[in-house]
């Protein structure tokens, strides 16, 4: 689906949010370690989705706030915090005065900015000098067992598969960092395990955002993709990956 499109991100907001939306908790965790975010740290999460880092991060005591250009993302988002500054808006311009927050966080989002580069200055600007921002992302192909099964389907398809994008490399983010003036104090890759309770969850999980018809065509090139990661229960475990990068403002 188009990433860019802010109504089909609303329109699978739910599914978004039973599916994947609390997927990349490892990664988060390692941002705000790397942040050293503790309570009363204030956090912003740009492209925030349904919610669930603003909801860890709450659970924690900072003070969230959230943007998404997906009145249906904010709609979830906001109905899980209602005290919280959620809005609707993307990446550029970010609708907050300079030095906000202590944190600015993107993640698997800022490849959807019309401008990487001024989003992220947006980020930055939006943080205090002292403060931190952060973007993490899926890792490149190879590193995905979603990437071999997606590749699959494509190829059934008859398309040909997406190429990784320049910040899903190694160094892919530090390079956009340094590009945007910014000092890389921490950098990782993490394994983020996905489990698939049954074949449905599976199909739904993967084509995520497609049409009820072409989720059907789908379906079989998925399942068949699938069996090298069945788990005993009937289910399936994918182990993907995520990078992400923590940076501050340069002295
Ligand atoms: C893959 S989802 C990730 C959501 C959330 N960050 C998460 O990790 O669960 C991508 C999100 O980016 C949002 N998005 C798309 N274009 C954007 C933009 N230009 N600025 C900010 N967010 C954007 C979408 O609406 C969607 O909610």
């Amino acid at each position: 689906m188009d990433g860019a499109d802010p109504d089909r991100w609303s329109a699978v907001a739910e599914g978004w949010a039973e599916l994947w939306g609390g997927y990349a908790q490892p990664v988060w965790r390692a941002i705000l370690d790397a942040s050293g975010a503790r309570p009363g740290t204030r956090v912003l999460d740009v492209g925030c989705g349904s919610g669930d880092l603003l909801a860890f991060a709450a659970g924690l005591g900072l003070t969230a706030a959230g943007i998404d250009p997906a009145p249906g993302m904010v709609e979830q988002a906001r109905a899980r915090l209602p005290e919280a500054d959620i809005r609707l808006g993307s990446a550029e311009p970010l609708p907050w005065p300079d030095a906000h927050f202590d944190l600015a966080v993107s993640v698997n989002a800022l490849q959807f900015a019309e401008d990487t580069l001024d989003a992220l200055a947006e980020m930055a600007r939006v943080t205090t000098l002292a403060g931190h921002v952060a973007i993490a992302n899926w890792a490149e192909a190879a590193q995905n067992d979603l990437d071999v099964i997606e590749k699959a389907v494509a190829r059934a398809a008859g398309e040909d598969p997406l190429p990784d994008g320049e910040l899903r490399q190694p160094g892919g983010l530090e390079r956009l960092f340094a590009e945007g003036g910014l000092e890389v104090v921490s950098a990782g890759l993490v394994p983020l395990p996905w489990h698939a309770a049954d074949d449905d969850t599976l199909v739904r999980g993967v084509l995520l955002g497609e049409d009820q018809a072409t989720m059907a065509a789908r379906a079989p090139a998925v399942l068949a993709a699938a069996g090298g990661y069945r788990t005993a229960d009937g289910g399936y475990r994918l182990v993907n990956a995520f990078r992400y990068a923590v940076a501050r403002h340069r002295p």
